[in-house]
């Protein structure tokens, strides 16, 4: 079991919630410790945490459903507030003896609540006020016990507290944005009724996985995959960190890389962490393996295959590793469909930094699995990683071989990234990394135009730039970078860049078109 560094910890339990994680997330925010656990954690487990207070997360069941999910009936044995948040609401309501009916119509969107008591959790929240619904089920006849706070003209008991046991329930979603007021009622479970100090931060986070590993993995060694990118580069500094040499980071060097890549993790991680990090430099097999190749998928397959061969010959060198530290985050282990009531989560293949098969026979370290990725960033400050790698846009792991349409030649590959790094360079200079979310050059190698220049003739490639702005990745919208920076990068590609002489700038969103043109 985890041993916390300080006491003020708010276990959420995961009843299936699509919001579960962003409930643990705001209280991080508002400066108490949170995680997700299974719904049918034990008190004895719970109190191991030493908690402060427990949420249970909403979920798609009914309470009514067969197999829907349960908690352990002795929950109010803890003595601690408990906060259920819709379908955790019902299930703690129904422990507590109440009636929980379907309601009248199934409730979903925008609702208005009317505040009745806001002397604790309602506490400086307006007396009419939107909130973000999204049930079937409600809580109906009432034992006596439950005082209302709030309702809705068709949900009588949006928000109660028990008069016994120190239980509140919202049948709303606080965590959501579309609850313009719910981190106010977070903050008020948090400080008024759980009664938190407010001194949880990003260090605490650090120091408590740093000792979780180190309990983990013992005397044993851990491999971690580098890839340069910003989470296996926490990973890595946070292990190395915790287990120092036990640690050997592995870079695939696949030739597919941005200009200077390979030199900033070396400095990085060799000189500045002291990590003992190997490079393998297999842009040969790779590139070889690309020739002739124009279809993306076919590019993506082999590029899979090569780097699990060159990443399974450098680990089988290190022979006495057991583990294998990943990066994965929270949304990959949405996407992958596990939350914390299922099973482990799958890696994503198409995502992760190679996509390591179970075969190799690691066990996998996972510190960053409760986070989303700008707590990945803090944690990587507070870890010391630059701040050109803490706040890196995403590279895809098949790297340029996506960037530059067509047949992967070294040729080409050198062009693409002389442009790029004008396109960077410029987007820093104009201080606008951090306001985009990803921007780079495409090479268009199949698509060649006529240009003139001084007297002569030239055909040469198109350069596409692409910068979008997105939240998630999974839908993005073209930046819209001003047009003198567009002009200087054109400039300066098309005057130092052999091999380009026409620069077009991509106004696509995705949907329909995607981030990376393959
Ligand atoms: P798309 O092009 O699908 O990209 O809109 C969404 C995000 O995913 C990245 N991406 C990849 N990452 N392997 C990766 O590791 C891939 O094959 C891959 N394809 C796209 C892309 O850079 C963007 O951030």
């Amino acid at each position: 079991m985890l041993k916390l560094p300080h006491n003020e910890v708010i276990p959420v339990l995961d009843f299936g919630s699509q919001y579960a994680q962003l409930i643990a997330r705001r209280v991080r925010e508002a400066g108490a410790f949170s995680v997700l656990v299974r719904p049918d954690i034990t008190i004895e487990q719970l109190a191991e945490y030493n908690p402060k207070g427990l949420i249970l997360s909403g979920g798609p069941a009914s309470v009514y459903d067969e197999g829907a999910p349960r908690c352990d009936e002795r929950l109010f044995e803890l003595g601690v507030p408990v906060l259920g948040i819709c379908y955790g609401m019902q299930v703690a309501c129904q422990i507590l003896g109440c009636e929980i009916k379907p309601a009248a119509s199934r409730e979903y969107g925008r609702a208005q609540i009317d505040v009745a008591d806001s002397s604790d959790l309602l506490a400086g929240i307006p007396e009419h006020t939107t909130v973000w619904m999204s049930h079937g089920d409600q809580v109906a006849a009432v034992a006596d016990e439950l005082h209302v706070l709030a309702s809705t003209p068709t949900c009588p008991f949006a928000a109660v507290r028990h008069a016994q046991r120190p239980f509140y329930g919202v049948q709303f979603h606080p965590e959501v944005t579309h609850t313009p007021h719910g981190i106010d009622l977070l903050h008020n479970f948090l400080y008024n009724v759980c009664r938190c100090t407010n001194t949880w931060r990003m260090t605490d986070f650090m120091q408590m996985q740093v000792e979780r590993v180190r309990e983990q993995v013992g005397d044993k060694h851990v491999i971690c995959g580098l890839s340069g990118g910003v989470d296996s580069s926490v990973v890595a500094a946070l292990l190395s960190k915790a287990i120092g040499k036990q640690l050997t980071c592995i870079f695939v060097d696949n030739g597919l890389l941005r200009k200077n890549e390979r030199q900033l993790v070396e400095t990085t991680f060799r000189d500045h962490f002291d990590i003992d990090l190997r490079v393998v430099d297999a842009a040969k097999d790779f590139l070889s393996d690309l020739a002739g190749i124009t279809d993306p998928q076919e590019k993506r397959t082999r590029i899979g295959h090569r780097f699990i061969e060159v990443f399974k010959q450098a680990a089988d060198d290190i022979t006495d590793a057991e583990y294998l530290a990943q990066g994965t985050l929270y949304p990959d282990v949405i996407e992958s469909g596990h939350g914390y009531s299922g099973a482990a989560a799958n890696i994503k293949l198409h995502h992760n930094v190679g996509g390591l098969p179970e075969e190799l026979g690691f066990k996998l370290i996972e510190p960053l699995r409760d986070l989303f990725k700008d707590e990945v960033r803090k944690l990587g400050e507070v870890l010391g990683l630059p701040e050109n790698l803490v706040w890196r846009h995403p590279f895809p792991g098949p790297g340029l071989a996506v960037r530059v349409t067509g047949e992967i030649t070294e040729g080409r590959l050198n062009i693409l990234r002389d442009a790029d790094e004008i396109v960077l360079e410029e987007l820093t200079a104009n201080h606008l990394y951090r306001s985009t979310s990803q921007v780079f050059a495409v090479l268009l190698a199949g698509v060649q135009s006529v240009g003139v220049m001084g007297d002569g003739r030239t055909y040469e490639h198109v350069c596409a730039i692409r910068a979008v702005e997105t939240q998630d990745f999974m839908t993005a919208d073209w930046a819209r970078i001003p047009y003198d920076v567009l002009a200087t990068m054109s400039n300066r590609i098309i005057n130092e860049v052999r091999g380009i002489n026409r620069v077009v700038y991509d106004i696509s969103s995705k949907p329909p078109a995607t981030i990376e043109w393959e």
